[in-house]
């Protein structure tokens, strides 16, 4: 801790002028100084300091403060290391209060440390520019990679030389502590000796984000096999990789004014990309990003965008941080680099301006992107479907912060749209998830309505999750199957007064505008037709049929293993990929049995005595539901008009609470029918 007089010293000592001055050129007019705005981009300035008020304001941005609160926003420093630096620039000695032993030692350390990697960077980078061999096998290595001198000095690399112990003899001669120097990283012990570390690479330091080396990474030149293209610097007191991005000290300034950060995998990417005038990149360093690489961008900005190469790996990479990126509060963008480059390769192959127009016409939202990836791989298979629509439920519900609501409606209703489902449903789901989320988190307190909330959740299982969202989404779906199946299974026969099902349910008007599943109506009306001369039509009329779509739809609607198992799992029968659908839903059927407290014959023999005519009013039900609902939505429409007379709206009202009534009373009739499948 620092003592109480020292912060009085550096306060004393604080000069708003003197400091801003060192990051943003001043220019005095009358008794403000004027320049431009160090936090956005302006080509006139408005970015104004008061030395009497001590303040600092930009007519632009709107960003103002004192001198400590400037050095806190434009170099990210804390409080504490805002005032280290304030007491380096005046030269006052810092009086520490209360350091325990081991603090001091880990100072010592550390500092050391920092000491070493500066003599290090220099002597590496001397060595380039010098040396024969430098010159030779690092700069020329360099150079025809592209990077021009002013780069490779900006970003201070450098080369080892291949001879065992150059750097180790150089730097014991300097007094250096050989217990440091292996601390660092730079040296090994073998056999008693000090040897090098990085023999014949080039060298990448590493900056911390004031500046300092923290360590290096270190790349082969020579084509072999058996040596690692990289080596980094080992953990220690100021090299911790969880903590690291490559180049957040190069790139600080342009992500604040960019007010985005570019995320890459290697440091070549960030070194040639900056070559290219995008400076506001960093790299993680090939690994998945940790938290606390993303709470170091999320100091800067609330704006990612993640540069991976577009093969699989690559994206698999990029998919596996998207949750955690999220829960930061991060605003998350993917572009995937094609061709098998990487942003390096990719930039010196088609030019800075090309790379740019790539990255902005490439962007991908994150959460779209993995809900397309996800959605190709499942295919066509709606049990993987289901599944991918509850994880992205799972990654919506991560949104879950005050400030990301409205992204968060936004995102359901753009996924909802995506996978052709209700909003509401979505809704629904993503809201079980927040609710999960936060009953475990309950759960982790020892409170006794924690505990049950979470006994409950683990008793429910996954198995049950899944199915519950399989139904709240492809809610429609079912009951659209569920009318094939009531009307080819029970169409013939007697619902009442010698009406027979089929009379029944094509008493209810129907257009083709209520179905998702546009077969479902060619399946009514070919019945329709058909059943008319008396002929009613089965299953397998439907199932045989040459429109692949009607069979699939029939089989899916109508799977009922008991019925169709002599017919359909008949090796020569039916073509082997509705035999697969079959075996799907048999599965499931199965499942469904065993999970049962009634046995399979019982729920057989329920669903084909009087249990059909439950079925029918279901699902006629559900019809009227669906109509309803229009109803209203035209209704609505008409309210809203602006011209309407009082007369008008009146009657627009009484019809809204006649449907509304309507509907009531039919949401409570609807009761407990869900469909399995
Ligand atoms: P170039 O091949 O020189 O273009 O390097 P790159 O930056 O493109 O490397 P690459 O895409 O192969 O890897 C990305 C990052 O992963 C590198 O910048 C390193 O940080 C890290 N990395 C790659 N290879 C190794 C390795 O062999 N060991 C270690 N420790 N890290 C590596
Ligand atoms: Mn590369």
């Amino acid at each position: 801790m620092i003592s109480r007089e020292t912060i009085q010293q550096i306060l004393n000592r604080i000069d708003i002028v003197d400091i801003v001055g060192e990051f943003v050129k001043l220019k005095k007019r009358g008794t403000n100084y004027l320049g431009l705005c160090p936090f956005h981009n302006e080509k006139t300035p408005s970015f104004t300091v008061s030395p009497v008020k001590e303040i600092y304001k930009c007519f632009g941005c709107g960003r103002s403060g004192n001198a400590i609160s400037f050095l806190m926003e434009h170099e990210k420093y804390s409080y504490v290391e805002t005032l280290r630096w304030l007491a380096n620039k005046y030269n006052i000695e810092i009086e520490e209060t209360e350091t325990s032993p081991e603090q001091r030692l880990q100072q010592q350390v550390s500092d050391s440390l920092y000491i070493i990697n500066q003599f290090a960077g220099n002597y590496f980078s001397d060595l380039l520019f010098t040396d024969d061999e430098g010159k030779m096998a690092g700069l020329e290595y360099l150079k025809e990679r592209g990077f021009r001198e002013e780069t490779i000095k900006k970003f201070g690399l450098g080369y080892c030389l291949e001879q065992r112990d150059a750097f180790a003899k150089t730097a014991l001669a300097s007094q250096y502590n050989p217990d440091y120097l292996i601390k660092s990283g730079l040296v090994l012990k073998r056999e008693e000796a000090l040897v090098d570390n990085y023999r014949g690479r080039v060298i990448f330091p590493v900056h911390n984000q004031t500046g300092k080396i923290i360590g290096f990474g270190a790349r082969i030149i020579k084509k072999n096999d058996r040596a690692p293209k990289y080596i980094n610097t080992p953990e220690n007191e100021i090299y911790q990789k969880s903590k690291i991005l490559y180049g957040t000290y190069f790139a600080r300034q342009a992500i604040d004014q960019n007010d985005e950060c570019l995320l890459v995998e290697g440091y070549t990417d960030v070194v040639s990309l900056h070559q290219a005038g995008i400076e506001n990149v960093v790299a993680s360093g090939g690994t998945s990003l940790t938290q606390d690489q993303l709470r170091l961008i999320k100091k800067y900005t609330n704006r990612l965008i993640i540069l991976y190469d577009g093969d699989a790996a690559g994206v698999k990479a990029a998919l596996r941080g998207l949750d955690m990126a999220i829960e930061e509060g991060l605003d998350v963008k993917l572009v995937l680099i094609p061709d098998k480059e990487d942003p390096d390769s990719y930039v010196n192959k088609v030019g800075a301006l090309a790379f740019r127009n790539f990255i902005r016409e490439n962007k991908k939202d994150f959460i779209l992107f993995q809900l397309e990836v996800s959605l190709k791989e499942a295919g066509e298979d709606s049990t993987h479907k289901a599944a991918v629509v509850n994880q992205l439920a799972e990654t919506i519900s991560k949104l879950n912060k005050a400030e990301d609501f409205t992204k968060q409606q936004d995102y359901i209703h753009r996924c909802a749209e995506i996978l052709g489902i209700g909003e509401a449903g979505l809704h629904t789901l993503v809201n079980r998830h927040i609710r999960d989320k936060i009953s475990k988190e309950e759960s982790r307190k020892p409170s006794r309505i924690a505990t049950i909330v979470q006994q409950q959740t683990e008793e429910k299982g996954q198995d049950n999750l899944e199915d519950e969202t399989f139904q709240i989404l492809f809610q429609d779906q079912l009951q659209e199957r569920a009318l094939v199946r009531v009307l080819l299974s029970f169409g013939p026969m007697n619902w009442s007064d010698g009406k027979t099902v089929a009379d029944y349910i094509f008493e209810e008007e129907m257009d083709e505008e209520m179905f998702k599943n546009k077969k479902v109506p060619e399946i009514l009306n070919l019945y329709r037709v058909q059943s008319m001369s008396g002929n009613y039509p089965g299953i397998s009329d439907f199932a045989y049929s040459d429109d692949s779509e009607i069979v699939k739809l029939v089989i899916e609607s109508t799977n009922h293993p008991y019925e169709l198992s002599h017919r359909w799992y008949d090796e020569d029968r039916a073509h082997s990929i509705n035999r697969e659908i079959w075996k799907l839903n048999y599965e499931n059927f199965r499942k469904k049995v065993m999970q049962s407290d009634n046995s399979a014959e019982e729920i057989y023999s329920r669903n084909s005595t009087e249990q059909y005519k439950e079925d029918v009013e279901a699902v006629l039900v559900y019809l009227k539901l669906k109509k309803i609902k229009r109803l209203m939505l035209l209704n609505e429409e008409d309210l809203k008009k602006p011209n309407s007379s009082s007369e008008e709206i009146k009657h627009f009202q009484e019809v809204h609470s006649h449907l509304k009534q309507m509907q009531i009373e039919l949401t409570k009739k609807k009761g407990t029918v869900l469909y399995p499948f």
